[in-house]
């Protein structure tokens, strides 16, 4: 099968799913960095670093709620044609992203609550929902948070180089198909 040259136009996702795929990916690489760089943070913006993080990361799971909401109630644009290996790796691919993209940021509140923390934004709070458990309890928690992160952002990185090989090498619409008409 051919692929579809730059000059015929490709259908592509509604505005909607390109504004919540444009900014969850925004806001993931953000809360992945915070989160790495938290120690490094001086002790006075340490506290107020961790709260972002977890902001942005509750942000992230109603996004991912709406967006699932999207994707179970429209057909997203036809994929490129492709050879049949090739558009199975792509439903394979995006199912996983979906799944880490849930995972990672649930994993990180399960932390959250099990350390006794709640959310304090200045201007609003949520006061913690449990006593802290001991850290040899938690500490495994902290630690798949940060691999089921790792994974996200591997496959996230992958995903995009692929998108990037369809562009500049492939030469179809894949990527089209992401951005604004
Ligand atoms: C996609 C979303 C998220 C990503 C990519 C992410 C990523 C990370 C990473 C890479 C770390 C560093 C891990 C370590 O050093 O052990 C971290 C730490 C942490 N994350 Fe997340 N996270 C996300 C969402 C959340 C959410 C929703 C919460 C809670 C509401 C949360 C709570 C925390 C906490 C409490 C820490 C430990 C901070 C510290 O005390 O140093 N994260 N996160
Ligand atoms: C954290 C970063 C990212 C995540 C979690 C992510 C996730 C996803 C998911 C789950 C889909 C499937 C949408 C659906 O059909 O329901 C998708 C589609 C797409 N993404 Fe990403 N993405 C990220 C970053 C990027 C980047 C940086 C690029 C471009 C360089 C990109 C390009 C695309 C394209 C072109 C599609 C449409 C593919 C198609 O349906 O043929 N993504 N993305």
């Amino acid at each position: 099968m051919t692929s579809n040259p730059a000059s015929i136009p490709t259908a592509s996702y509604d505005a909607g799913a390109q504004f919540l795929h444009w900014s969850m990916a925004a806001l993931i690489t953000l809360a992945f960095v915070l989160g790495l760089t938290i120690d490094a943070f001086p002790s006075g913006w340490k506290a107020g670093a961790i709260e972002a993080h977890k902001a942005i990361g509750l942000a992230l799971i109603l996004l991912l709620a709406t967006r699932l909401t999207w994707r179970l109630t429209h057909r997203p644009p036809p994929l490129e044609p492709a050879p049949r290996l090739m558009t199975a790796a792509a439903h394979l691919g995006h199912a996983a992203l979906y799944g880490l993209m849930l995972l990672a940021p649930v994993i990180g509140l399960v932390y959250a609550i099990k350390r006794g923390q709640g959310l304090d934004l200045g201007l609003f709070s949520i006061p913690p929902f449990a006593a802290p458990a001991p850290r040899a309890e938690t500490r495994p928690i902290r630690e798949w948070h940060e691999w089921a992160a790792y994974a996200l952002m591997l496959l996230a990185g992958v995903h995009a180089l692929a998108a990037l090989w369809h562009h500049l090498i492939r030469k179809d619409g894949t990527l089209r198909r992401m951005l604004p008409r």
